[in-house]
């Protein structure tokens, strides 16, 4: 059977599992039984999921689970995560209850700029470049129009377009570099319209008032938003850091503060540092319907932009205060895309009381930061495998399909015994036997 099939999409879904099944799978009609158990039983809600992509076959579940008692701005919200690893959802919400006690998290937008470029080619004179720019800049603007018109109406629009000389790096090389506020949509197809609008009034203008052609190399908006910036903190006495007699509240802020300067230094913990951070911030992004991969592009770059990678969370004791904050840029919306078409999306957004782009950012940050505060907790204290092999038994036993009464024998077993792989494994062989 050849692994190569021309026409794929244009078959239908049936079809399409059915080519799958009989080029890749031994046992066909379990491969399909897998496949179809995740379809929905609402076949306009399965119709819905699979027409959001080209090519779909089935759904692919992740749990959605929610962080309660997070105290924001002095407002409480259950945030909703939706994250596979086992101890996210639970650390949160430990953060969350630990910061509401200590008069939770304070967030602030700092600014709201979204970037957009068009590369473009030209051999010619710069300064003529240039010239010809600021002649046309009006031009361009007006010819978005049509486009621009809807979110000039609700205080957004275009900011501003600069001429950017980039002909030290390549020769030739030129960008117009267009800043945008897009309020409360994360705004990728009107900025890509937008864009596209520009390069095609840039290249007509060039043609009759340049003596050189322009040649557009591509249109597209920019993952890297250090301007749509975002800052979470919280702070606390630092005598009122430790809740139990087991560190004080000085040696647990010493030992914290020691781990976050070396994800200031160290990029290879300033990675998994900041991993732990998108642990919590991804989530969130996820379920309400924004794209994780821009924000995880955007995030790291923000992360390297004095030339080492490092951490986007900070700390410092001053006065007999301890304060934690992290500072990132994230490019949300709150309206368009799936926002209004992914039920769960929208139940997550109901969740959080409809907020605007601004308090999304604001509730991603604090989640991003009370992720880290929890890792760095577990880090510098019991360790991280004491909460996360707690979490992660419940995935251990049901490799080993554990029967309900099996899963509560364990469970109490391990309250009192360290969880480890083959410690389960030879916990159930010893009930089995
Ligand atoms: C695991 O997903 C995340 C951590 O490694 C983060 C960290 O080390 O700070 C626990």
């Amino acid at each position: 059977m050849s692994k190569t099939i021309s026409g794929f999409s244009k078959l239908s879904k049936s079809k399409k599992i059915d080519w799958i099944v009989d080029t890749y799978f031994s046992n066909k009609e379990a491969a399909k039984t897998v496949l179809k158990q995740y379809w929905n039983s609402n076949e306009k809600l399965q119709q819905l999921h699979d027409e959001f992509i080209e090519n779909t076959i089935t759904n692919y579940y992740l749990p959605l689970g929610v962080a309660p008692n997070f105290l924001i701005n002095d407002k409480t919200y259950t945030i909703p995560m939706a994250i596979e690893e086992s101890s996210v959802v639970a650390a949160a919400s430990k953060a969350a209850k630990f910061w509401s006690d200590r008069g939770g998290f304070k967030a602030e937008v700092i600014s709201t700029t979204k970037i957009g470029q068009v590369h473009f080619i030209f051999n010619g004179e710069t300064e003529k470049l240039k010239s010809f720019f600021n002649s046309t800049k009006s031009k361009l603007i007006e010819d978005t129009h049509v486009i621009t018109k809807n979110m000039e109406a609700r205080g957004g629009g275009i900011l501003d377009i600069e001429l950017r000389d980039k002909t030290t790096a390549i020769e030739g090389y030129y960008q117009l570099h267009a800043t945008f506020e897009t309020l409360d949509a994360m705004g990728a197809n009107f900025i890509n319209s937008c864009l596209e609008q520009f390069a095609k009034t840039l290249k007509t203008e060039a043609e009759s008032k340049l003596d050189n052609s322009i040649e557009i190399v591509m249109s597209i908006l920019s993952n890297y938003v250090p301007d749509c910036l975002v800052k979470a903190e919280v702070s606390c006495p630092v005598n009122a850091l430790s809740d139990d007699n087991s560190i004080t509240g000085e040696d647990f802020a010493n030992k914290f503060l020691q781990a976050v300067n070396i994800a200031e230094v160290e990029p290879y913990r300033a990675v998994t540092h900041n991993k732990g951070i998108m642990n919590g911030i991804d989530a969130v992004v996820l379920a309400t319907g924004n794209d994780f991969r821009a924000v995880e592009a955007g995030v790291h770059a923000y992360a390297s932009r004095n030339g080492v990678y490092s951490s986007l969370t900070h700390a410092e004791v001053k006065d007999g205060i301890f304060k934690f904050w992290i500072e990132i840029p994230l490019a949300l919306g709150t309206v368009g895309g799936l926002t209004s078409l992914h039920p769960l999306v929208k139940l997550s957004l109901e969740m959080l009381n409809k907020p605007s782009a601004k308090e999304l950012m604001q509730i991603v940050a604090v989640a991003g930061l009370a992720q880290n505060f929890a890792a760095i907790r577990s880090l510098v204290t019991t360790g991280i495998q004491q909460g996360h092999m707690k979490m992660h038994l419940m995935n251990i036993l049901n490799q080993f399909e554990a029967t309900l009464e099996e899963k509560e024998q364990l469970v109490e077993h391990f309250k009192s015994n360290t969880i480890t792989h083959s410690a389960v494994i030879e916990a159930i062989e010893n009930l089995r036997r």
